[in-house]
């Protein structure tokens, strides 16, 4: 039906006729002429209908928003004072020559062409007109183009593109599984896997060397930004590579990414082990376009007289810290305050702070309320060891460490955000050194999946010291944003076994779960690891957007429903006899 895309007009010379289709973005009626916008997925062109074809005219004057239509017409050069700086196509216009309406439009429910607010509940409602405007088009045109950069760098690398199952068994991943009931088998389940950690495995134990797979995984957990019940990983596994080869050949996947798409050269990432990640940003996905870090001052405040400070610096598992806002001294109480309920959601109980006037004079130099129980040694030291100038305002945290580095690491990032800290450019990082185990009220768990192998490769000392052992694993980290994770794996059935008794899963339960695996370790296992990417996220970023929803065409509202189709939704009484499944009505 079309001669040309709009967006490929400006390669066509003046005076030729060429054919579009596309929908009427906008229609100006001028009286005398009419100007038309037509859209199409590459952008949009001006045409012209002049009043000396009555037909055409009388054509154009019942259009309207959204018709679909092609025209037949004449490439012109716009008039010098008529070139639209704002349009890629705005140096030319199309004079018509015939129009067809292809179709007509009620009037859309949400604007294509306008810039009003409209509420993301409705957006997804008409997902399909939403996704008609065309930052959405260009966005989910880059999202192709990433995922297609991807698959060719792989593809060049001989990875093999293999399918694993949807319908199959919970794979543990830390989220809880979406199931679906079995109607052969009554009263069983399948879990819809929250990655193809266990297959791809097995791919690898089937001698394919080199997998990928850009796949749709589940999980049914609290929804954020940057998370959905369903999102793609770029799902990827090596044999006989160790996590230096992994981690160099994923880098140089994605810088060459950045480059290619983008014209952005990430350079070398740098590698930071997950306790200085803790210590320094408190963080394990730091970002490292905020300078501010978090420095320790327990050791300086060991003696004094404030409770809030001493206790935690001389309890083992405590910790005394402080972040230094530069220029924060202008901040008023409410703004403290409201930083202090800000730290509260990571479980701080308070928010002291100490705004600096002068360097090197003691009390005299700051305004605290927490100065009167602090020498003047005390108070210079502090400010020595934070760096903090007359101006800023330093912020403690005094605490468990786990809440001062989670609350302190929080912060940190807020406050950044709120005046203007966060440097404008890209900080890649892989995060490395991971613990093996995280202790959570007397349980175990595995900080990133139970197959990750240890740093430690003597059974005995691993079972001896497991929450001082470190594992292989590595996260790929860009702007404060954990965009892939994978480790090497373990290999041998002793170490498996082994790790699944230090996190408390019995035989019986490690064989009901992963009897499969443990099996499939005897047969000639070769030594192999992977990672995987969240293509979501790692689109988000790239194009700027602040929810990963905007660059899924279509996603799930943070409630994990979908108000297009009305899913998830009621089913009948007759489908659920047939899968033996009773509902029963919550009490409220
Ligand atoms: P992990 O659980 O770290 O590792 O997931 C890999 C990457 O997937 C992305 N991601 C998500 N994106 C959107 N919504 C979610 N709910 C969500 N959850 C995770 C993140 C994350 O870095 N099998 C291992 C990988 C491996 O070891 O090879 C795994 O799934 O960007
Ligand atoms: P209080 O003596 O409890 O009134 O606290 C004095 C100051 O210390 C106030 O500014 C509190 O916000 C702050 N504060 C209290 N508990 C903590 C804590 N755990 N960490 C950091 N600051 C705290």
């Amino acid at each position: 039906m079309r001669s040309h895309y709009n967006g490929d007009l400006l390669t066509v010379s003046a005076g030729e006729t060429v054919t579009i289709a596309g929908w009427i973005h906008r229609r100006r009626d001028l009286g005398g002429l009419i100007f038309l916008q037509i859209r199409d997925r590459s952008g949009i062109i001006q045409v012209v209908i002049e009043p000396d074809q009555p037909e055409l005219f009388a054509k154009a004057e019942d259009l309207r928003s959204e018709f679909v239509v092609t025209i037949t017409g004449e490439v012109r050069q716009r008039p010098e004072d008529m070139v639209n700086q704002d349009m890629v196509t705005g140096t030319i216009e199309i004079l018509a020559k015939d129009l067809t309406v292809l179709n007509k439009a009620a009037p859309p429910a949400i604007l294509i062409d306008g810039h009003e607010e409209v509420s993301e509940e409705l957006r997804l409602k008409y997902r399909y007109l939403d996704l008609r405007r065309p930052e959405m088009q260009e966005k989910l045109l880059f999202r192709n183009k990433v995922a297609k950069n991807l698959r060719e760098f792989l593809e060049a690398e001989h990875f093999v593109d293999i399918e694993t199952p949807i319908l199959t068994k919970a794979t543990p991943e830390g989220a809880r599984d979406y199931l679906v009931p079995s109607r052969t088998n009554k009263g069983s389940f399948f879990a819809l896997p929250q990655s193809p950690q266990l297959f791809k495995q097995l791919l690898m134990m089937s001698g394919f060397d080199r997998y990928y797979q850009v796949v749709r995984c589940f999980r049914d957990e609290d929804l954020r930004a940057d998370r959905q019940p369903e999102f793609t990983q770029l799902d990827i596994e090596t044999s006989f590579m160790d996590e230096e080869a992994i981690m160099g050949m994923m880098e140089k996947m994605i810088r060459q990414l950045f480059i290619q798409t983008m014209q952005i050269d990430l350079g070398e990432f740098p590698r930071m082990p997950y306790a200085e990640a803790m210590q320094r940003y408190g963080s394990d996905k730091p970002d490292l376009r905020v300078a501010i870090e978090l420095v320790d001052v327990a050791d300086l405040l060991k003696e004094v007289e404030f409770k809030v400070f001493a206790a935690p610096a001389n309890d083992p598992n405590g910790r005394v810290a402080a972040i230094c806002v530069p220029g924060g001294a202008e901040l008023s109480r409410k703004q403290i305050d409201q930083y202090g309920e800000y730290a509260g959601r990571y479980g701080a109980k308070g928010l002291a702070w100490m705004k600096v006037k002068q360097v090197g004079n003691g009390v005299e130099g700051v305004q605290s309320p927490i100065a009167k129980f602090l020498s003047d040694e005390i108070i210079n030291q502090v400010i020595e060891r934070t760096a903090a100038k007359a101006g800023d305002i330093l912020l403690f945290g005094a605490d468990s460490n786990k809440v001062v580095t989670d609350s302190l690491g929080a912060l940190r990032l807020k406050v950044a955000e709120d005046r203007g800290l966060v440097e404008d450019c890209w900080k890649p990082l892989w995060v490395v050194d991971f613990p093996m185990f995280e202790e959570d009220k007397g349980h175990m768990h595995a900080l990133h999946h139970p197959f990750t192998a240890p740093q430690e490769n003597d059974v005995e000392k691993l079972k001896a010291a497991p929450t001082q052992t470190l594992s292989r694993a590595y996260d790929m980290v860009l702007n404060g944003c954990e965009v892939g994770g994978g480790s090497v794996r373990i290999h041998n059935q002793q170490m498996q076994a082994a790790i699944f008794d230090i996190l408390g899963i019995d035989e019986q339960e490690a064989d009901d779960k992963f009897g499969f695996l443990l099996e499939a370790l005897k047969y000639g296992c070769p030594p192999h690891g992977g990672i995987a990417f969240g293509l979501d996220r790692l689109v988000m970023l790239m194009v700027g957007a602040d929810s990963i929803r905007d660059v899924i065409a279509f996603p799930k509202t943070t409630t994990a429903s979908c108000p297009l189709t009305s899913a998830p939704s009621k089913v009948s009484a007759a489908q659920l006899e047939e899968l033996a499944i009773a509902t029963v009505e919550k009490k409220s």
